[in-house]
């Protein structure tokens, strides 16, 4: 039932709020202010090494995973999609820790991915949404999001649910090896406990996102740039685009912009900035005034204070709330989702049911 929305990928979008806090219950102990994972037969401690595989928009939470656990945990990540990690014979060794994400726990690849660390002897952990699905039942740890069903093809609530729950697996295994103080802790739960709130004032910015939806959809070409987990964000705002409006879209890490991709920049080429104001916005701004001296049209999503400094001359601005770096992830997906939302409904896509694709690939 998609209850008073046109789609069912807008109902999703705009369940995040409840969604999100719900998977966060499951995963604080409020009154101690720690995060906790449900019960595990392996020590947590005696990891000293992550893989995280998955595909598509699960595969960016693993990118958004490895730039916190090793800032927090400082245990080495890999990431990598599942197509290509079963195949090429990665390196198996004892004390690493295999995290499948996956919202259907059910994708061809991934759980082929699944199998095969297994089979090495490697301890397994999946996030996943499915609780009965082939992930779920084969994982040695099931993380589950609580998302609910998501019926919509394109990911969108189960995506900021699995990024709540590698918030969480990152602060326990930093606290699991040392590298996080109780009081660390508690200012992190701090700000997790926040992040619903400041999702719905994401979400505020809808009729506006709509506005400028109806220039980029006349776009053939565009492109999302942003560092660190915004760049994660820029390619699931590309593949966003791409799947549900059909318009070319690329990602790309704004400091890669000048080793070829800027070459296709011109006034025909919107381009997607996603900088909240922090330690790498200064960096990201100048990949964008280089865009912008070459005539490319720029909408910055960023904060007050990121806005005030390089909103000018943007084609469009999109205000997000301040917010702690670990959950700026969950709150920035917002408006790239919309975006791509409005976008399709302009060019009058089958948003729920985008030509080519199917909900649950389990077929490699
Ligand atoms: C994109 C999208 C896909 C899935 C991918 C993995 O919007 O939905 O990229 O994220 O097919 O699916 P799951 O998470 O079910 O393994």
């Amino acid at each position: 039932d998609k209850g008073n929305h046109r789609h069912f990928m807008q109902k999703e979008i705009f369940e995040q709020p409840v969604v999100v806090a719900q998977t966060l219950q499951s995963y604080i102990r409020s009154v101690e202010q720690k995060v906790s994972l449900p019960q595990m037969d392996f020590e947590l401690s005696s990891i000293d090494r992550v893989t995280i595989i998955a595909c598509g928009t699960a595969s960016y939470v693993g990118m958004i995973g490895k730039y916190w656990i090793e800032q927090l945990a400082r245990v080495p990540v890999e990431v990598d999609v599942a197509s290509e990690y079963r195949y090429r014979d990665p390196v198996l060794a004892p004390g690493m820790l295999g995290v499948v994400v996956s919202q259907s726990g059910e994708t061809a690849d991934t759980l082929a991915a699944l199998r095969h660390m297994k089979a090495g002897g490697v301890t397994t952990a999946g996030i996943i949404n499915v609780p009965t699905s082939s992930m779920a039942r084969e994982v040695d740890l099931l993380l589950p999001t609580h998302a609910g069903p998501e019926i919509g093809v394109a990911s969108t609530k189960a995506f900021t649910c699995q990024l709540a729950v590698m918030a969480a697996l990152a602060v326990n295994l930093a606290r699991a090896k040392g590298k996080l103080t109780a009081q660390e802790e508690s200012e992190i739960v701090r700000h997790l406990i926040e992040a619903p709130a400041a999702i719905n004032e994401a979400l505020g910015h809808d009729a506006e996102i709509e506005a400028m939806a109806h220039t980029i959809a006349q776009a053939r070409d565009v492109l999302y740039l942003g560092r660190g987990p915004d760049y994660a964000l820029a390619l699931e705002g590309a593949l966003k685009l791409k799947e549900i409006s059909y318009i070319h879209a690329e990602g790309y890490a704004a400091g890669e912009m000048k080793h070829g991709p800027i070459a296709l920049i011109d006034e025909a080429v919107p381009i997607i900035v996603i900088a909240p104001s922090g330690p790498l916005f200064e960096k990201t701004v100048s990949n964008m005034q280089e865009v912008r001296a070459r005539g490319g049209k720029v909408v910055l999503i960023s904060d007050a204070q990121g806005l005030a400094e390089a909103g000018e001359g943007c084609l469009a601005t999109i205000e997000m709330p301040k917010v702690h770096p670990l959950i700026a992830p969950l709150v920035y997906a917002v408006p790239v989702q919309l975006l791509a939302y409005h976008v399709a409904v302009a060019k009058g896509t089958d948003v729920d049911q985008p030509r080519n694709l199917a909900k649950s690939v389990t077929v490699e």
